[in-house]
């Protein structure tokens, strides 16, 4: 029976790929241009400036930048936010294909038909009863509810009678049991004795799955006298609220990467701003965010705003959404927070018609970071030296917070008066001693959290996989006023040095040997021992190679890299030999080296290497009958060429090329390079290598074991190594 019904959809499968024009699906999303024997265009899931996405008309698709690939199911999983079933009954619908889960076999999902029925039923009785129900009109209309937006969502009325639904589903000879499953009507008790509606009295406001289904309702009290002002579907196999986001069946189509999701608070919000003009707003149901939530709708846009209630509630829950929606690792994740004036909310204001306030709020919608920052602010009188030292204290982990360091010196310049001494030092020092103060506490925390929150894993596949439990972040440490400024930092130990600022024990004289000990405990990228699972956090050597050879890209660095640095400074093979790579590739017209066109190259080199085919793209096709449905939502199906070349712990070349390339979330990427960055990266790399060769040097030395001539010898040039060590700045 299971084996007829995996034939059936199997057979649905390949009439759904037959009667699909993978190019026509595309372009919907993106404008495709034929280029050979397949199309190629922007990237439709990630910001292409060029295009990299090519669909291959025999029913797949990759993108050579962001790597996304797959076939129309997976297309429209990810596009649409669906799971298979319902990319699968999407195309069907729009292939023409009648698809009859019932007939698919399974128990299961006849049984959620018929659920889903009962709902249709519902949705009919209620919508009847509105009709015929003055008050709750004449409510709608208080609220300014229009007619074809309460029948767009479908908005009807529960009478307040004990049995109104109870006895219209009786009449429709529905099944009564399965109702009080999905949370329509309860059993009296003692059980046997019949049913009674759960919702009376209640404006019914449906809540609609991303297919357009009902799945549950929401029922709003039509006074404030009742105890609840909102009654909810209970969780059933058919509503499941951490997965649910209202208003998302229409939001879906106007979400795009120009147009990110908007979060406002509640059910009326939502209908507010959609009949308002603004179609992108979503709420959750009475619960906070979720990592779902933020994973469904980050497949449409990573970038999000929050626009709820100007209260503490309303921050308070920000700011654990913002954290949420951060916390899941997705590549371009961004919240921004909507201020809207005191003791407004979406609903109030556009109910008075005010859409230019609500588009304004949108418009100036700030990081979350900045929102933060600026609350911080609000909340100390500045005017006194007190004041001030708490809030830079507040603002500090607010910093620590921020991945990208250019974006947390933007905001230090803007906090800078707070610090004690921004009036008597030059600002630009204050400037390094509150980064270095920042760094400090994000280390700090970074070693509290999981890999996944110091920004690994970086692909998107591992991305999909369920977060790890994260231990709480560590306990605030205010930092000591007479020790800032002191941490331990690579821009901040140069540029304070230079300028003989005395450095704090531990810093310098010392430095060599702490770093030595910090390097012990560790594990190195030397180390015998297998590597782990899951990468280690870059240690500093890594972190300046990564930066130096993006600098090398561009047009201002390139030459002076190549001049100043060799190969054999960089601390992991792949970083030697992109360098080496990045060399020996002509320089474009403006003095750039196209990193795009080099990924490329070197991917193409490795498909070449790993496929027994010429054509790297005319391989990806999925072997019949990879079963796509069994893998979790948003992960892509890998193609097995690849996996099976990978070896556990060593990323390809072009991995490592790409992550570099891409924006990390976790390091520097954004920083603007300047002669102090680079060189600085220089000499980080400098004595790594140095320091490496010391400690060989060293090692051979202590075992004591050569003979005096030999001996001297490297002694001498463990001399000279030590006083190369001393040239370079640290
Ligand atoms: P609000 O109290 O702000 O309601 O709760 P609202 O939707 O804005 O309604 P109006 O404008 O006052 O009529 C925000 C959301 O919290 C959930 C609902 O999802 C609501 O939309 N909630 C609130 C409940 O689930 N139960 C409640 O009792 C209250
Ligand atoms: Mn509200």
């Amino acid at each position: 029976m299971e084996q007829h019904g995996r034939l059936q959809l199997q057979q649905l499968k390949d009439e759904v790929r037959a009667r699909t024009d993978i190019v026509e699906l595309v372009s919907n999303y993106t404008r495709l241009k034929r280029s050979g024997k397949n199309w190629t265009g922007l990237c439709p899931f990630h910001d292409d400036t060029r295009p990299s996405f090519s669909v291959n008309p025999a029913g797949f698709y990759r993108c050579f930048a962001c790597n996304e690939k797959g076939d129309v199911f997976t297309f429209v999983q990810k596009k649409e936010g669906l799971d298979f079933l319902e990319a699968l009954q999407w195309l069907c619908r729009r292939a023409g294909i009648p698809f009859q889960p019932a007939q698919g076999g399974t128990q299961k999902s006849s049984e959620r038909e018929e659920a889903l029925e009962l709902n249709r039923l519902a949705v009919a009785f209620f919508q009847d009863r509105l009709g015929k129900s003055s008050d709750a009109r004449d409510y709608l209309a208080q609220r300014g509810i229009l007619k074809p937006t309460q029948e767009q969502w479908q908005i009807g009325f529960a009478p307040p009678d004990w049995d109104g639904l109870t006895r219209y589903l009786e009449r429709h000879r529905a099944n009564l049991a399965l109702a009080a499953r999905i949370g329509l009507i309860r059993e009296r008790k003692p059980a046997g004795s019949g049913y009674y509606d759960v919702f009376r009295n209640r404006l019914m406001l449906p809540i609609q799955d991303m297919v357009g289904q009902v799945i549950a309702f929401g029922g709003r009290a039509m006074s404030s006298e009742e105890a609840a002002k909102y009654i909810n579907s209970e969780q059933s196999f058919l509503f499941d609220k951490s997965r649910t986001l209202y208003g998302l069946y229409f939001a879906r189509r106007v979400l795009s990467n120009d147009t990110p999701p908007v979060f406002v608070e509640g059910y009326l919000d939502v209908i507010t701003a959609h009949q308002a003009g603004f179609p992108q707003c979503v709420a959750t149901l009475g619960t906070a965010m979720t990592e779902a939530h933020a994973r469904i709708l980050s497949r449409f846009n990573p970038k999000v705003i929050i626009c709820y209630d100007a209260d503490t509630a309303g921050i308070r829950a920000t700011l654990r959404g913002a954290a949420v929606w951060e916390s899941i690792g997705v590549e371009g994740a961004q919240v921004l927070v909507a201020r809207l004036p005191a003791g407004e909310d979406p609903d109030s204001l556009l109910r008075q018609g005010d859409t230019a306030t609500f588009q304004a709020a949108l418009d100036h919608a700030v990081p979350r970071a900045e929102f933060e920052i600026a609350l911080a602010l609000e909340r100390h009188d500045l005017q006194t030296p007190e004041g001030r030292a708490r809030a830079l204290e507040e603002i500090i982990p607010i910093l620590a917070s921020v991945p990208s360091l250019s974006d947390r010196s933007h905001y230090v310049s803007r906090i800078l008066p707070l610090h004690p001494l921004a009036t008597r030092s030059d600002p630009r020092r204050v400037v390094d001693q509150i980064l270095a103060d920042v760094e400090r506490y994000a280390q700090q925390s970074r070693q509290a959290q999981a890999p996944r929150d110091r920004g690994y894993p970086l692909t998107q596949e591992m991305n999909g996989q369920p977060l790890r439990e994260t231990p709480p972040p560590p306990v605030f440490q205010p930092p000591d006023r007479n020790s800032w400024g002191q941490s331990q930092w690579p821009f901040t130990e140069n540029y304070v040095g230079r300028r003989g600022h005395t450095p704090a024990p531990g810093t310098a004289k010392q430095g060599i040997r702490n770093r030595r000990k910090q390097e012990d405990s560790t594990p190195r990228l030397h180390d015998p021992r297998p590597p782990e699972v899951t990468p280690p956090a870059l240690t500093r050597e890594e972190k300046a190679e990564r930066q130096l050879l993006r600098a090398l890209f561009t047009a201002d660095w390139r030459t002076y890299i190549l001049a100043h640095h060799s190969p054999d400074g960089f601390v992991t093979g792949h970083g030697r030999r992109l360098f080496e790579l990045v060399a020996r590739t002509p320089a474009q017209e403006d003095g750039s080296v196209d990193p795009v066109r080099l990924l490329r190259q070197i991917e193409h080199e490795e498909d070449l290497l790993e496929a027994p085919a010429d054509d790297p793209f005319a391989d990806e096709v999925l072997p019949p009958g990879t079963a796509t449905e069994g893998l979790p939502a948003g992960s892509t199906p890998s193609f097995s060429s690849q996996n099976d070349s990978i070896s556990p712990g060593q990323a390809k070349f072009s991995a490592f090329v790409r992550e570099l390339l891409e924006e990390s979330v976790y390091l520097t990427s954004n920083e603007q390079l300047n002669l102090q960055v680079v060189s600085s990266c220089m000499s980080i790399l400098r004595r790594y290598r140095i320091e490496q060769a010391l400690r060989e040097l060293n090692a051979v030395l202590e075992a004591g074991t050569l003979p005096p001539e030999q001996r001297r010898t490297l002694l001498e040039e463990y001399r000279r190594k030590s006083q190369e060590l001393r040239g370079i700045p640290s």
